[in-house]
């Protein structure tokens, strides 16, 4: 097994840097443990790279990138550029698309010990295990844009190559669960919409063990908070991905406990990052819920380095701290960020049932 791993650091900005140095320090417990060599890098990314750099992303972070085994990035985002020419959000895209990260793993599940923290009935939310395949590199985010006060556009586009690859990644992820892929679109409008959904038809054929439906992006935010036990696998565009996650949240409770992998073709370094943002409302306390990005770090290990024994030390590392109520105020905890790292660090450490 590959023992030995150079990992880029991209704490970003807001609440980035506290997320990132707690799953820093997981990881850190972790890798003392496995015996594995974790060799770090840390860059700028986001309105700290604006502010330093003169660009949100370097070409040399860029190249660093590039030559890594796996990133990690907390978020990027700053009231102060809002409205500006230059914005923090364009180094994230940059980063994604250089790397080709097209495919966006967000799993929702309900967390047994944190279900009286979902705003939704228990009995909607219990079992819930949702798995988001977010297309990452198409879409809106990235076709041309005209911008005026006048008139503003943003094009749209989605290639058949696109949509195949990453239909691929959810059909693959639902024969390792229960065999269920929703594909949400919105092709009752779009005439993406209407391609997505006959190509992803045509890649079902592949996989005639596992069941496809689709559903339009409408309907289906509603489903995801009233019924969201029907899905398994959802496979979607972009936009429509980058909503349904923030929606999905309020499965478990807050944004503070969603993860994410953002992966590209095999033997390209991932990035790995919470769905969160920066925050900037709760950043600079020490509050902050750095459960996302640990979990992301536990993805990295699992999709991006090959380690999925140090993953799933970190995942039940989590739900014994969680068990045990080290909670932020997002879920109605009163833990620091700083105190509900040592309790993972110290249960990835301790292993199972160490109270
Ligand atoms: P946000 O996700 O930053 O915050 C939404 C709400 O959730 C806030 O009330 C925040 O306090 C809370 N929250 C988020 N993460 C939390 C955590 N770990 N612990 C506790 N509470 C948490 O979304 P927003 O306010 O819409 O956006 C703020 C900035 O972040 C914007 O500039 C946006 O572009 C950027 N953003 C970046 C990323 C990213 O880097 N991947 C993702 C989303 C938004
Ligand atoms: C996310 C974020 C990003 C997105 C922004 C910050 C560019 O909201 O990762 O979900 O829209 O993809
Ligand atoms: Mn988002």
């Amino acid at each position: 097994m590959p023992d030995s791993f150079d990992i880029l650091l991209l704490p970003g900005d807001g609440i980035g840097p506290e997320v990132v140095a707690s799953a820093r320090a997981v990881m850190d417990a972790a890798a003392k443990h496995f015996g594995v060599t974790l060799n770090y890098e840390e860059r700028r990314v986001g309105a700290a790279a604006i502010r330093d750099e003169g660009a949100p992303v370097s070409d040399e972070t860029l190249e660093r990138a590039k030559a890594s085994d796996a990133i990690l990035l907390g978020a990027v985002g700053d009231p102060e550029f809002d409205g500006g020419d230059v914005r923090p959000e364009a180094g994230l895209l940059a980063l994604r698309k250089t790397l080709g990260t097209f495919a966006n793993l967000r799993p929702v599940a309900a967390i047994p010990s944190l279900i009286e923290w979902s705003p939704l009935k228990k009995e909607i939310v219990s079992g819930v295990d949702v798995l988001i395949v977010r297309e990452l590199t198409g879409g809106a985010y990235f076709g041309e844009k005209v911008e005026g006060f006048e008139y503003a556009s943003d094009q749209s586009v989605y290639t058949k190559d696109e949509v195949v690859r990453v239909a691929r990644v959810a059909f693959d992820a639902a024969k390792r669960r229960k065999r269920r892929v929703t594909s949400v679109d919105k092709a009752n409008v779009m005439a993406t919409g209407r391609m997505w959904r006959k190509v992803v038809a045509e890649v079902a054929e592949e996989y005639p063990d596992v069941e496809l439906d689709h559903a339009l992006a409408d309907s289906t935010a509603m489903h995801l908070i009233t019924d969201p036990s029907r899905f398994d696998v959802i496979v979607t565009d972009n936009l429509f991905g980058d909503m349904l996650s923030d929606e999905a949240a309020v499965l478990p409770g807050s944004m503070g406990m969603l993860p994410s992998a953002s992966l590209g073709e095999p033997g390209s370094p991932g990035i790995f990052e919470p769905v969160h943002g920066s925050a900037p409302d709760i950043a600079g306390k020490g509050i902050s819920n750095p459960y996302a990005t640990i979990l992301s770090a536990a993805m990295m290990f699992r999709h991006g380095l090959g380690r999925p024994d140090i993953a799933g030390a970190i995942e039940q590392g989590v739900s014994a701290a969680m068990e045990a109520k080290y909670l932020t105020g997002d879920l109605g905890g009163e833990k620091t960020t700083e105190e509900v790292t040592k309790a993972v660090s110290q249960w990835v450490v301790a292993g199972e049932g160490v109270a």
